[in-house]
């Protein structure tokens, strides 16, 4: 595909939500660049190969950019591909991805992952917890997840609490819920990760977790989203 081309079908995509390079000299026009999160995930590991779930891609870049370090990508979001900017992504990159549709809270069955992306996904969830939990099943045991959130820390310490967004008390009303850090990590480590890494920068927090096998842990969440009733 030529630069011009490429350019026709950046301009033909009606809102990109991300900015950044598809491919050496082409743009996409959006207000944020995730550059900032594969900043943090690129180094963690050898990325050829690795299968890797992105739960709400939006616009892939940081699908694209796991896919061109080597990486197996799906990509899971409840818009289809051709509502955001990822379908002319894969256009211009040529790059192949399996792409569902599919809500993270019901989620479909995609086998399991060596990495899952979960970023900028947690705080639109009516139900946070059950999507950390369906992002565990998604991991093999000692996979990776990311998770990159908005965060309220006004109650900082150590009491786990998160701020209830009610409709209309933000621009966005997909935003539901707002956990300080202590809640975010506390319900990582509940759904079986164990925390290896976290840093905040204004109201945004990132998080890297191994995915551990805990039986406890593991049965509570069963129980809780009634999968094994009969185990309880
Ligand atoms: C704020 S964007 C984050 C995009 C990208 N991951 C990033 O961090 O830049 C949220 C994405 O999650 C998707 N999404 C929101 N709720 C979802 C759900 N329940 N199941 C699947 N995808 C969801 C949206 O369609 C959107 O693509």
């Amino acid at each position: 595909m030529t630069k011009e081309e490429a350019d026709r079908l950046v301009a033909s995509v009606r809102h990109w939500h991300h900015t950044f390079d598809i491919v050496p000299g082409v743009r996409t026009p959006g207000s944020y660049d995730p550059a900032i999160l594969w900043d943090r995930i690129k180094g963690v590991c050898d990325w050829r190969g690795a299968r890797v779930l992105d739960i709400g891609p939006a616009d892939g870049a940081v699908s694209m950019w796991a896919a061109k370090s080597g990486a197996e990508v799906t990509a899971l979001d409840f818009r289809p591909k051709t509502a955001t900017g990822f379908a002319a992504m894969e256009k211009i990159t040529g790059l192949t991805f399996d792409f569902h549709v599919g809500n993270i809270l019901d989620p479909p069955n995609l086998g399991t992952f060596d990495a899952v992306f979960f970023l900028g996904v947690l705080y639109h969830l009516p139900d946070p917890l059950r999507g950390l939990w369906a992002c565990r099943r998604y991991c093999k045991t000692g996979a990776r997840l990311f998770v990159e959130s908005w965060f309220s820390d006004t109650t900082p310490g150590d009491e786990p609490l998160m701020k209830y967004i009610r409709h209309g008390a933000t621009a966005d009303w997909t935003n539901f819920w707002a956990p300080n850090r202590c809640a975010l990590l506390a319900m990582m480590s509940d759904v079986a990760f164990d925390v290896v890494r976290h840093d905040a920068w204004g109201s945004r927090i990132f998080v890297e977790a191994i995915a551990v096998e805990d039986a406890e842990r593991g049965r509570r969440m069963s129980v809780a989203y009634a999968q094994n009733i009969a185990g309880r």
